[in-house]
């Protein structure tokens, strides 16, 4: 899949059992100097020997730094560490780092890469799904600050991406359903077809079975370079990539980040938006209620349980996409089509959050 973005377009390699083949995939895009290698403990243990053996013939050796898996790696003094570490490896301004993780361990990386030296070349090598649909393509990277996340962060597009889908087995039920729901995000604000595969195939997608694999990763990051492209500086257009969003990150704010995992935040924050599409006279209900029944297939959830956590609209507004006054909503207009609304005023919100956690919007 190529990325146009414009003055340094890139391509995403798609398929099963490219760690082994990343010499010759890369071959024509790798800078001459020094190449090392990032990934967390977990990873490492599972692929890295896949990666360097695919590099084999292109170093004789290559320096590693691997973090310890998990949101909590990804600070000032991780990156700190992580320049010092490629100063001593020898990496220079024509070196080259390979983020070999999640969206850990990208984001790190990338941010390292893109500061140390004045920015040197990162290749992204995803191996979550939320990092193979989202995290690697469109050059976002940052690492947190206490209780602010990617407060600190800088645009640096990757020079490719390999995205292997096999490496997806062994990821945990949860970090897959996770990524699923941004599968689902993508296809929901970009690819008709790639959400009518998701309704017609949700057994093998659950299955994690490679072929559709191939095509669902192929078309997210399609969507997702087609987006970027079009605003890489998160501008105006690529707002739309937060359907779901506002809602799912006040979940997590308001749960202080523990207990659902983003995806399913995320999830519960698409089923509100598509509720609120109909109650605003966006979306036609048939459609909207496509998108809770395709996440319910896939096992994510889909409504809020227990009582409706204190201050969420207040947490919907002081997510840092939203302005003020009142709050702007991605809607949704048909599967594959939303656009940014709004403001939507605090007492339509109030009355929204109420149906939908009253359950009013899963009645037929
Ligand atoms: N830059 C962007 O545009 C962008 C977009 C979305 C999310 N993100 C960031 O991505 C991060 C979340 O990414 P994530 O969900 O990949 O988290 P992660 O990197 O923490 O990975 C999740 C877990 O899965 C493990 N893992 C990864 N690949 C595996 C594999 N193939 N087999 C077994 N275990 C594996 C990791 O060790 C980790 O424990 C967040 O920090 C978020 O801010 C960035």
């Amino acid at each position: 899949v190529r990325i146009a973005v414009p003055g340094r377009p890139y391509t995403v390699y798609v398929g099963h059992g490219l760690l082994e083949r990343t010499r010759e995939l890369l071959a024509p895009q790798l800078p001459k100097g020094k190449l090392a290698v990032v990934s967390d403990s977990t990873v490492a243990r599972l692929y890295l020997h896949r990666l360097v053996g695919g590099l084999g013939g292109l170093v004789s050796e290559v320096p590693t730094w691997t973090i310890r898996p998990g949101e909590r790696s990804k600070t000032v003094g991780a990156a700190r560490r992580l320049w010092q570490f490629l100063l001593a490896s020898g990496v220079r301004r024509d070196g080259c780092v390979m983020a070999l993780g999640g969206g850990v361990v990208g984001d790190l990386a990338g941010f390292a890469a893109a500061t140390f030296m004045r920015g040197i070349s990162v290749v992204q090598i995803p191996t979550s799904l939320l990092a193979q649909v989202d995290a690697a393509v469109g050059g976002k990277t940052a690492v947190n600050l206490p209780r602010a996340k990617n407060m600190v962060g800088v645009f640096h597009q990757p020079a490719a991406v390999v995205a292997s889908v096999d490496v997806l087995r062994t990821l945990s039920p949860r970090h897959y359903r996770s990524g699923l729901a941004e599968v689902v995000k993508t296809a929901v604000v970009g690819d008709a077809d790639l959400f009518d595969l998701l309704e017609e195939r949700s057994t093998d997608v659950v299955a994690r079975n490679c072929d559709v694999l191939g095509e669902i990763v192929a078309r997210c990051c399609r969507v997702k370079g087609d987006i970027v492209a079009a605003d890489e500086r998160d501008l105006g257009s690529r707002e739309v990539l937060n359907f779901g969003h506002t809602l799912g990150h006040a979940l997590e704010e308001a749960a202080g980040f523990r207990g659902r995992t983003h995806g399913e935040a995320v999830a519960i924050g698409m089923a509100w938006a598509a509720d609120l599409s109909t109650v605003l006279g966006h979306c036609a209900p048939a459609e909207a209620r496509r998108i809770p029944a395709v996440l319910r297939s896939l096992g994510l959830p889909t409504s809020l349980r227990g009582a409706l956590p204190k201050g969420l609209p207040e947490l919907m507004r002081w997510d840092k996409k939203a302005r003020a006054p009142g709050i702007r909503v991605v809607a949704l207009e048909s599967i594959g089509s939303c656009r940014v609304v709004g403001p939507v005023s605090e007492e339509e919100l109030h009355a929204s959050l109420e149906r939908f956690h009253s359950g009013g919007a899963h009645e037929p």
